[in-house]
């Protein structure tokens, strides 16, 4: 379980995050939805403690994950203990070959659990093993967000934290990435999914948060949410006029979401 408490984040003067509390549960997926500029990033960098990279400092606020306090620690730190960031913009490393990318995600694991996360790798993404020789930035843009959550797999992750995975990508492409992020949680993975494109995210979460200028405004389940005019107009892009629900029809199970909506 990750608990965020009360954070607050700034660069220099501009305060990113205003005390923002947060949970993802066990096994969960949770989705941040916000417009640009709300602090999803922002949120995914403290977690991860990439935060201070880009300038950024935690004023107030903790952050813990299984009992262990990871605003204390430093990134590499932070994916040794299960926590493991996809960044926005994927940042694969292009020169690479898709295995060199998969090693370099694989630093730090042993061999012998490396091989079982690259065979799961492959199996979640056959294109993955197909093009392992390749040269990375060759790959299309749904690939390269393929190896980019490959290689956040390779460090056998407790929790991934994906910083909008759909981004750039096409419908058809955005409904693979949805379910690939299902299987990746059914696997055991819980997965705190930021978010634009909120019909994807609420389809495949249990749990959302929507962000507004560094505060939360909105959580509860997804479907909730999806049910609240102020997601279905400024998220869903239905209008007043649209019958209300001809958003996000959330794709999990009933029982599965009685689970998380108590
Ligand atoms: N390195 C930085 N230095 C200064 N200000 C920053 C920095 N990174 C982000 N900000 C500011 O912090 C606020 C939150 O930015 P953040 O990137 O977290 O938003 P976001 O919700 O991820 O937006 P987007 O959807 O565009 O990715 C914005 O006002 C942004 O301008
Ligand atoms: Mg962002």
């Amino acid at each position: 379980m990750l608990t965020v408490t009360d954070l607050s984040v700034r660069y220099g003067a501009i305060q990113a995050l205003d005390r923002v509390t947060l949970e993802v549960p066990d096994e969960a997926v949770v989705a941040v939805l916000g417009s640009n500029g709300a602090g999803k990033s922002t949120l995914l960098r403290a977690i991860s403690g990439t935060h201070k990279l880009h300038k950024g400092r935690i004023d107030t606020g903790s952050i813990t994950h299984d009992g262990q306090r990871l605003d204390k620690l430093n990134p590499a730190a932070t994916v040794a203990r299960g926590v493991v960031q996809v960044p926005e913009g994927r940042r694969i490393f292009g020169r690479l070959t898709v295995d060199e990318n998969l090693r370099a995600g694989g630093m730090g694991v042993k061999n012998r659990r490396q091989g079982s996360a690259r065979d799961r790798v492959f199996e979640l993404f056959p294109r993955l093993q197909e093009r392992r020789g390749q040269t990375a930035a060759l790959l299309s843009g749904g690939e390269q967000q393929m190896l980019a959550i490959g290689r956040a797999l390779m460090a056998h992750p407790k929790l991934l934290l994906l910083d909008e995975p759909s981004l750039g990508l096409a419908p058809q492409v955005v409904e693979q990435i949805g379910e690939i992020i299902l299987e990746i949680n059914r696997q055991g993975t819980s997965v705190l999914l930021v978010e634009q494109n909120a019909s994807m995210a609420l389809r495949v979460a249990n749990l959302a948060y929507v962000l507004d200028v560094g505060e939360v405004s909105l959580h509860g389940s997804a479907e909730e949410l999806a049910a609240t005019d102020q997601v279905q107009r400024l998220y869903l892009g239905h209008g007043a006029d649209e019958p209300a629900g001809a958003g996000a029809a959330p794709r999990r199970s009933v029982a599965r979401l009685s689970r998380w909506s108590g």
